[in-house]
């Protein structure tokens, strides 16, 4: 079991303190997070567009995650591990066992599934299973050929009451944690006050428990050269990578980290 649980994650949700969350996608970076206080490493899908140089996380396969993970868990020092089930391997509850497996055998000590309140049966399978699910809500970028491009989700008022449903039923279908990813900080902090279980936020406004980045946008590195709104640089006026980590760590405990600019 790693230092931080999902006992510590749920203890620091109702002190309210926040906590932070950043994608690691290999041992030194695990190792470097870990050291700094980041509480969960999340080996996102996202590598597949910051690692693999594709245009979405749709190529990413389970045997991918599962090296990365592999190589996260080496390098960590007592943070929470979650990692992403990829594109179309949880299309089918067998699928989602079978795949969960993989990736809990290579190190994750929690598993992220993009979605809404379908995957409920999904959620209680895997959690009486032993898999502790975070339900990744609002853009889900595995659907972004659905959705018509990566845009905030939840701004009409039915499908901000749909999504609060949702998340409200998968806390009750056993989800360990939440993702809300470019969602209106309103309705993010009203899913936030609804759920008992921590919720993290990536543009979502700095009402959410935790907050993630994607650990190469918030160094600054981007191949098309723009980030993101909901981005802040930390590696500006820092020495070092370290130091970067550092700083977003306190800026997310200290609330300060997201700022009205980076919200929707
Ligand atoms: O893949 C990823 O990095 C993610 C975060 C952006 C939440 O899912
Ligand atoms: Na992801």
């Amino acid at each position: 079991m790693p230092d931080i649980t999902l006992t510590t994650l749920n203890k620091l949700k109702q002190n309210g303190e926040k906590f932070a969350c950043l994608t690691a996608y290999d041992a030194t970076f695990a190792h470097l997070e870990s050291t700094a206080g980041v509480e969960v490493l999340l080996i996102g899908d996202s590598l597949g567009m910051v690692l693999q140089g594709h245009d979405s996380t749709l190529p990413v396969t389970v045997e991918e995650m599962a090296y990365h993970t592999a190589s996260v868990k080496r390098g960590n020092r007592g943070a929470l591990i979650m990692a992403d089930l990829p594109f179309m391997s949880y299309a089918t509850l067998e699928q989602a066992m079978a795949n969960s497996a993989r990736l809990m055998q290579a190190g994750a000590h929690i598993l992220k599934l993009e979605g809404a309140g379908w995957l409920a049966d999904i959620t209680t399978t895997l959690t009486r299973n032993g898999i502790p699910v975070c339900v990744h809500m609002g853009l889900t970028p595995q659907t972004v050929n659905v959705l018509g491009g990566y845009k905030v989700q939840g701004r009409q008022q039915d499908q901000a009451e749909a999504m609060l449903q949702d998340a409200i039923a998968l806390e009750a279908a056993g989800a360990a944690m939440l993702l809300l990813e470019c969602v209106p900080s309103e309705l993010a902090n009203a899913i936030t006050r609804a759920v008992s279980i921590p919720v993290i936020g990536i543009g979502a406004g700095s009402g959410t428990d935790g907050q993630v980045l994607v650990v190469h946008d918030m160094l600054g590195l981007s191949i098309s050269g723009r980030l993101p709104r909901f981005v802040k640089n930390f590696m500006a006026g820092q020495a070092d990578i370290a130091s970067a980590i550092t700083a977003y760590v306190s800026a997310v405990k200290a609330a300060e980290f997201p700022a009205a600019e980076h919200e929707f």
